[in-house]
């Protein structure tokens, strides 16, 4: 008998049954080719994580527009020529016996052309103040329509699903936000008004791949910031999501813009910190809802699990740093599994355009 026994539940999420409660949370790795297209080491890293047994994995944020793009090597779907190499990921990550869904991305004020609901200075460092050019109602509709195409393109790969990125402070997030939009017409003001992107947004997704696809939404339950989108906004947002036809939501609070204010950072440095958030999301919702953050130990997955915080986790460092976690949980080898140690320094060397690395992998034997 396995020990740990809830992680290794099966769970039925859209059209497809995940063989236990673990998934791969996306993470932008830069180890794209200069061109968008998918590289020989982004296959292997990913192949290399279904193997160990990782239920569903998030391929890293994707771009939807060539104008969307936010740093340099991110992988792209927003042409044909993409479909290529995103099929050779595809076919790698469900021959190892793991389902995959390609994260949707636009960057919006945070990308290299930057663009906004409104003309909002970001706040991200003194020497980064940007003033985005504000979208107009032609552009959004025609991003509405990328993102559909986008996902199209994902489905032609393989992938057995996208995943939205409605998190993290991009341009999805950038709508719903009171902060960051500050629009007179139909897309601002009202609640109603600025969750109206997203989800028109997730309708052409859907129109696009069909009733049989799996749609995930990575969710911003809150924004941790005093001005901005808050809880009592999250939960409602949530139960319309699921009305317009998403099939798991996959829970990040906080933006960049919020991760790095001193008492945000002490409460993202304690294991399972979004626990509580996520439970609250998930209270509104019966489709199921992926706990993220810090969820470090294979003891912790399984209490959130047991305790019904959440339907499944998404972990992103602790399975950079050790690639083969789920499988020693599986072996009742938990004492082998290479703890990530909180340091930050795969994003550092993105954030410089550098191949995410691990300060812990010397340690790492399958
Ligand atoms: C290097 C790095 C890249 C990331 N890239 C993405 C991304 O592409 N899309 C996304 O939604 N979240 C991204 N994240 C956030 C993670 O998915 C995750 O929510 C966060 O790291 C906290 O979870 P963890 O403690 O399991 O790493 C990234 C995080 C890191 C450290």
């Amino acid at each position: 008998m396995i020990a740990f026994q809830t992680l290794f539940t099966p769970l039925n999420i859209g059209n497809l049954v995940l063989k236990n409660r673990i998934t791969l949370a996306p993470m932008f790795l830069c180890y794209g080719n200069s061109d968008g297209t998918v590289s020989e080491k982004t296959i292997e890293f990913y192949a290399r994580r279904a193997k160990a047994g990782v239920s569903l994995l998030a391929v890293e944020a994707s771009a939807v527009d060539s104008k969307g793009i936010g740093l340099s090597r991110m992988i792209r779907a927003d042409s044909d020529n993409y479909v290529k190499g995103l099929s050779k990921l595809a076919k790698a990550i469900k021959d190892a016996g793991g389902y995959a869904v390609l994260q949707l991305y636009h960057g919006g004020r945070y990308s290299q052309q930057p663009i906004a609901p409104s003309p909002v200075e970001t706040y991200l460092a003194p020497e980064k103040k940007i003033i985005p050019k504000e979208i107009s109602i032609d552009e959004i509709t025609e991003l509405i329509n990328k993102f559909g195409e986008a996902a199209e393109r994902a489905m032609m790969a393989g992938f057995d699903g996208v995943e939205l990125h409605g998190a993290s402070g991009y341009l999805l997030t950038q709508f719903i936000s009171p902060r960051t939009n500050k629009r007179n017409d139909r897309y601002g003001g009202s609640f109603e008004n600025r969750i109206g992107f997203p989800l028109e947004v997730v309708a052409s997704v859907r129109e696009y791949i069909g009733k049989e696809c799996l749609l995930g939404y990575r969710f911003m339950p809150d924004e941790w910031l005093p001005d901005g989108f808050t809880l009592n906004e999250g939960r409602l947002l949530a139960r319309r999501l699921e009305k317009a036809g998403v099939n798991y939501l996959s829970c990040n609070a906080g933006t960049y813009e919020s991760w790095f204010l001193p008492h945000i950072m002490k409460v993202t440095s304690k294991p399972g910190y979004q626990v509580d958030i996520t439970h609250e999301i998930k209270k509104e919702v019966r489709i199921p809802v992926f706990a993220n953050g810090r969820i470090n130990t294979p003891d912790l997955a399984e209490e959130i699990i047991r305790k019904g915080k959440a339907d499944a986790v998404a972990l992103a460092r602790p399975l950079f740093a050790d690639p083969e976690f789920v499988q020693k949980i599986f072996e009742n080898r938990t004492d082998q599994i290479v703890k990530c140690a909180n340091d930050m320094l795969c994003g550092r060397q993105t954030m410089q355009g550098l191949d995410a690395v691990c300060s812990q992998w010397k340690k790492v034997t399958a």
